[in-house]
């Protein structure tokens, strides 16, 4: 990280005791839509670091977050309040839970914290301003937000790459500094950036092309192999002249990709064999079938294990690793043994292996593999893949001010 930006250190040798710091953490975390749980803490425990230096020093702490996408006004479905109380188990020390972000119960929990004490206020995208492309509106929002803290703290490595008010402008308004987790994910991902140890292989899955399109160009050049496997490898085996059924297709990204497999030097590495089913779902009839011969009416959900091996031989050789995007659709297990056969392949590794994303990270907790066993996982999904296309993190570039 530049060295202009000071850290959570700099702050602690000020002396926080008895100050309010304003931390924003990204604890959008995957919620069970029947029962409302929390089904993978990940991103909760990452923060954990930050928040219990701030506790141990005395400070009074005032969390906030966003969790998923509310359209600017409150919607139970996403509060915060589970969150509260996970956090809480995970502190061991109750969480003073605000039911709203910048009102009345805000300020009542903000004033009442006393030293060591921490809040949660409610979800910042029950605001219209945090999201605001108007920077008068996410600036009036911001003021208020800024008021509740003396100090601010950026810990939500997962929110760097949004112009958001409590990510971008509240800096601008507190003393600021990057937290533990927005430290260590910068560190990590600068080794990608910077001179990776080669064969430096990336792994692509998810499910659109689109998505990916700016990461795959600004990869391209750098890195020496690069494996493309979930949904998006369709529109690539299309681009190859294959039919691919009723798999997701990006028809208007056809081109785009010959253009790409024809400039990637043979760099780009294809599933040879998919598995593909009679329709999206676990007990649907399905076959593992040659990538080149998916029947007309079958959509492929995964790859299949002559693949994987390829993509293992490849991953065998590799120095370096960065996998963002599951395979195949992991959460039905007869399409996870694309995502868990890679995930293995990437354990098995002697590489400096990074995870990418709140979406692969939970797909390597989910099919209980061993966390420890890779270098870094990163919380951020949508951020690390900015990070590596080398954009401006308008998170980042506010505590560089
Ligand atoms: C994520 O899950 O990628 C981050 O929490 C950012 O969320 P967003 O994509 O809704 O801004
Ligand atoms: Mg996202």
């Amino acid at each position: 990280m530049s060295a202009s930006i000071r850290n959570l250190d700099d702050l602690l040798a000020e002396g926080v005791s008895g100050r309010r710091v304003l931390v924003r953490a990204d604890l959008n975390v995957p919620l069970d839509k029947q029962t409302g749980e929390i089904t993978d803490d990940g991103r909760i425990r990452a923060v954990l670091p930050t928040l219990g230096a701030l506790v141990q020093a005395g400070a009074k702490v005032v969390v906030c977050s966003h969790l998923g996408r509310p359209k600017g006004a409150p919607d139970p479905q996403y509060s915060l309040r589970p969150v509260a109380g996970r956090l809480g188990e995970l502190l061991d020390a109750p969480v003073h839970f605000a039911t709203d972000t910048v009102g009345e119960s805000a300020r009542a929990t903000v004033d009442a914290l006393t030293d060591g004490q921490v809040a949660l206020l409610e979800n910042l995208r029950f605001n219209k301003g945090e999201t605001s492309k108007d920077d008068t509106e996410r600036g009036a929002f911001a003021d208020q937000l800024a008021a509740f803290g003396e100090a601010y703290v950026d810990d939500a490595f997962g929110a760097v790459h949004r112009k958001h008010a409590s990510v971008h402008d509240v800096p601008a308004r507190l003393p600021h500094v990057a937290g533990r987790l927005v430290l260590r994910e910068v560190e990590v991902l600068s080794r990608l950036t910077g001179e990776p140890e080669r064969p430096y292989v990336v792994v692509l899955g998810g499910s659109k092309v689109s998505d990916k399109l700016a990461v795959i160009e600004a990869l391209l050049p750098k890195v020496d192999r690069l494996l493309i496997g979930g949904g998006m490898c369709f529109t690539f085996l299309k681009a190859q002249g294959h039919e691919v059924g009723t798999s997701l297709l990006e028809e208007e990204m056809v081109e785009t990709c010959g253009n790409l497999l024809s400039r990637a030097e043979g760099k780009i590495l294809l599933p040879v064999d998919v598995v593909a089913a009679d329709a999206f779902a676990p007990d649907a009839a399905h076959d593992t079938v040659p990538a080149d011969g998916i029947p007309s009416h079958r959509l492929g959900l995964d790859i299949g294990p002559e693949t994987v091996a390829g993509f293992t031989a490849a991953l065998s050789q590799a120095k370096t690793v960065f996998w963002n995007g599951p395979m195949g659709v992991f959460e039905m297990p007869a399409f996870a043994n694309g995502t868990r056969g890679v995930a293995e392949a990437i354990t098995k590794t002697d590489a400096f292996t990074v995870v990418g994303g709140g979406d692969s990270a939970a797909a390597v907790r989910a099919l209980g593999l061993d966390e420890s066993s890779f270098g870094h996982i990163s919380t951020g999904g949508g951020a690390s893949l900015e990070y590596l296309e080398g954009k401006t993190l308008p998170g980042i570039a506010a505590l560089e001010n």
